[in-house]
């Protein structure tokens, strides 16, 4: 059959009369049969009816030669009823009628009216390349997956040629790729198929859009051909996995950076497009509790502090991540997290044992205390030193690893501190450093080892005489810095030597200390008493210290002086003194002569004329007694002559007597004893003139035992003190009063009158100048206690 179009297509005009003539015979036989090309030109000829029928080719109008027609039908045919020649009415397509169809023929039929005859006739319509072949669309789209394998076919669309045979499609060409080849097979009906062949790999990231001609030509002569733009689209396919930045992600950060803080952040990258290409980050290998402290923002890998970061927990994290597309493929990364430490943590400080208390005697190393330090913290920032006041009496001693004891370095003494409040401090080394304080408190108990104190190594006190009884004295403190027994103090009183008597004179009230004089003192009788006052603690056993006291009574004016001559008399006579007539003015006609038992002021006394028979005849001695006569005697003066003469001490108040002297003027003793006589009521002048002359001598011989005791008293005063400064003990002492020495010697001298006034003189004469030469120290006068006794009776004694 191609053969035979081929044949068509060389044969000419001439040889296609010829043909048609063939066919007109064979339409005898049965039926008239033409063949035209299509697409001829409107009244092309078909052929020659009238001929083919036999017909004479005169008056054929007269046959009535006409083709049949049905309503409703195209006609593509006239015929000439003159000629008989059958033509084309319009341009015929063989493509518009048969489409497809191999053979294409159009019927019809004639009729001779005048013979009423029909005939058939055949047209074919004969092909000729009038058609391009054409793609529809002419641009397409093919999708290929870029995973194809080599040598896959993928169908390309068909073009189309409606001509037959040679003239439509047979052959396709395939320009603009490297990678495709072209395949194009026919199938059973003839009709070729392309194929696209993939000959090289494809790689979407690299080319993802290939674009491609194909090209489809006919056999036609001249041949015609039509193109299609193909746009063959690279799939992706999940073929590239995420791939992290780097192989290690290594981060460092301090420990204390807050929540949320940023801490590094992972990358990976994926090639493949769409879900192929979108990651995802997870963690991969993580503990819980890391998978807590750090978050993961899954799209962006970011990852935050989720937690608390603890150096001293944990100084590097470590785990592993991991980067998913959305085709399954991942990879995997490791992040290191390095934590730098930082002084975050004080110093712990933990007491572990304690005593409160301690015995101010404990030696020198008692443990008070053993504590304990920590550090969370590492390196430096955790390496601790301990420390104290270092003015404490307190050390820190390091026994074991961050174990410290705190023990005594110095001699304890509760008197002194009674309690320390220790502040222990633990720092650390880190920069800035931190530290913690822990104060103990320590308590020192007491021991005994204080005695009871005086203030003074020894009292002086003073009482005046005749105190009340129970008169408190002084009151003694001594003081002991010990605590509650230890310190509480009894007082009591010691004697000293021969002194048995004592606790009848003195007591004391051991509580309070005050001293008590259980009698009335009378300082005549003592000037002065030693004793000793003992204090002592109750502490156990007890601690005892004493003080000697010396309590000097002090004189009262007392005493009223007495007169010891002229002596009153017994008989109610009163003595005469003799004074010869003719004496010179200052003769000395007597002297009177008084003791007072107090001593000082209160026992100096003075003397005075108080009366006188005539007034200015005799004058007194104001200290000395003596009474003198001032003029001569005169004729007119009264033979007898009565003085009053008046004896007072020099106390406050002063105390006085009298005495009544009578001087008897005469020009010789005879006269005036016979004078007196005559005067006196019933006097023998005999027996007074031995009297007065026995008077006259022990007076003398008075003055001259008088001066040997001084003599002797001297004596044995010398020897006293030598004693006494040795013993230092003196008892009974006297007045300490320096001034007083001159009234001493003549109250020495006047007491020589009386015996029992002399007993005591020797003892106060010692007493008195072993004061001068063995009490140093300075008195203290404590008036307070002193009762005065300030009565202003003057008592006469006439
Ligand atoms: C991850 O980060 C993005 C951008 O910062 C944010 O929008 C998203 O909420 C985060 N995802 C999570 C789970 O935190
Ligand atoms: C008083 O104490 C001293 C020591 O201070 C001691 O030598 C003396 O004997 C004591 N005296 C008495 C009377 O106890």
């Amino acid at each position: 059959m191609g053969e035979t179009q081929k044949q068509w297509s060389s044969i000419n005009k001439g040889t296609l009369q010829y043909l048609i003539t063939l066919l007109v015979w064979k339409a005898v036989s049965g039926q008239i049969h033409y063949s035209i090309p299509e697409e001829m030109q409107k009244g092309s000829f078909v052929g020659n009816i009238a001929k083919d029928l036999g017909m004479g080719g005169k008056h054929l109008s007269e046959h009535g030669l006409r083709i049949v027609t049905r309503t409703g039908t195209i006609q593509y045919f006239a015929l000439n009823f003159n000629s008989g020649i059958l033509q084309t009415s319009q341009r015929i397509d063989r493509e518009a009628i048969c489409g497809q169809a191999e053979k294409c023929t159009l019927n019809l039929q004639v009729i001779i009216e005048r013979k009423l005859k029909i005939y058939g006739i055949e047209v074919e319509i004969t092909d000729v390349n009038d058609n391009d072949p054409q793609f529809h669309p002419w641009e397409q789209e093919l999708e290929i997956n870029e995973a194809s394998t080599l040598g896959s076919r993928f169908d390309l669309p068909q073009a189309e040629d409606p001509d037959l045979g040679i003239n439509s499609i047979q052959s396709y060409q395939l320009t603009g790729s490297s990678h495709f080849s072209l395949h194009v097979q026919m199938d059973e009906n003839g009709i070729r198929h392309a194929e696209l062949v993939l000959d090289k790999p494809l790689d979407r990231e690299e080319k993802s859009v290939h674009d491609l001609i194909l090209t489809a030509s006919d056999g036609g002569d001249p041949m015609r051909s039509g193109t299609a733009q193909i746009h063959v689209i690279v799939l992706d396919t999940n073929d590239n996995a995420p791939v992290f930045s780097q192989p290690v992600y290594e981060a460092t950060v301090t420990e204390n950076i807050p929540k949320g803080s940023t801490i590094v952040t992972v990358n990976a990258v994926d090639l493949d497009e769409g879900i192929n290409g979108e990651i995802k980050y997870l963690f991969h290998k993580i503990t819980n509790k890391f998978s807590q402290t750090f978050i993961l923002n899954s799209t962006t890998g970011e990852i935050t502090l989720g937690g608390k970061l603890d150096y001293e927990e944990s100084s590097l994290y470590e785990f592993e991540v991991q980067a998913k597309d959305g085709g399954g493929l991942s990879d995997k990364s490791k992040v290191v997290i390095f934590i730098t430490d930082l002084n975050d943590h004080a110093p712990e400080l933990e007491v572990t044992y304690l005593t409160s208390d301690i015995l101010e005697n404990s030696p020198i190393g008692t443990v008070v205390a053993i504590l304990n330090v920590q550090d969370s913290d590492s390196g430096s920032n955790g390496e601790i030193t301990c420390s104290i006041d270092p003015s404490l009496p307190f050390q820190l001693k390091k026994s074991m690893d961050n174990f410290y004891s705190l023990v005594t370095d110095d001699v304890l003494d509760r008197e002194q501190v009674a309690s320390y409040s220790i502040t222990l401090t633990a720092t650390d080394c880190g920069i800035p450093s931190l530290s913690t304080a822990t104060v103990i408190a320590l308590r020192l108990l007491d021991t005994n080892d204080n005695p009871p104190l005086f203030a003074e190594s020894a009292y002086t006190t003073y009482l005046l005489e005749n105190n009340l009884r129970g008169a408190s004295i002084f009151s003694f403190k001594a003081n002991d810095p010990d605590w509650e027994e230890n310190s509480r103090i009894t007082y009591s009183i010691m004697a000293g030597h021969d002194q048995s008597s004592l606790s009848s004179y003195l007591s004391i009230n051991s509580e309070s200390g005050v001293v008590y004089a259980l009698n009335s003192f009378d300082y005549e009788e003592f000037q002065e008493i030693n004793f000793w006052v003992k204090a002592q603690d109750g502490g156990s056993p007890p601690l005892s210290s004493n003080v000697s006291v010396t309590l000097f009574i002090l004189d009262q004016n007392d005493n009223v002086p007495q007169i010891l001559y002229p002596s009153t008399p017994t008989d109610g006579s009163t003595g005469v003194e003799l004074a010869p007539h003719p004496s010179e003015p200052g003769y000395l006609v007597t002297k009177v002569v008084a003791v007072d038992a107090d001593s000082g002021q209160n026992a100096w006394l003075s003397y005075q004329l108080l009366k006188a028979t005539e007034p200015g005849l005799f004058s007194i001695g104001l200290h000395t007694g003596e009474i003198r006569t001032t003029r001569f005697f005169l004729d007119k003066d009264a033979l007898k002559q009565s003085l009053v003469v008046l004896v007072k001490d020099n106390g406050q108040p002063p105390l006085s007597a009298s005495v009544t002297v009578t001087v008897v003027l005469a020009d010789s003793i005879p006269e005036s004893l016979s004078d007196i006589s005559s005067i006196s009521a019933p006097a023998d002048p005999q027996s007074d003139l031995t009297f007065y002359l026995v008077v006259a001598v022990a007076f003398v011989s008075c003055l001259f035992f008088t001066f040997l005791l001084v003599l002797l008293a001297i004596r044995v005063y010398r020897w006293r003190t030598s004693q006494l400064c040795a013993s230092g003990d003196v008892n009974f002492s006297g007045v300490p009063v320096s001034q007083f020495v001159g009234i001493d010697g003549v109250r020495a001298f006047l007491h020589s009158y009386c015996q029992e006034v002399s007993l005591t003189t020797d003892s106060r004469k010692n007493q008195f100048s072993s004061q001068q030469t063995c009490e140093a120290n300075d008195p203290i006068l404590t008036f307070e206690d002193l009762n005065l006794n300030n009565g202003d009776q003057i008592i006469e004694v006439s």
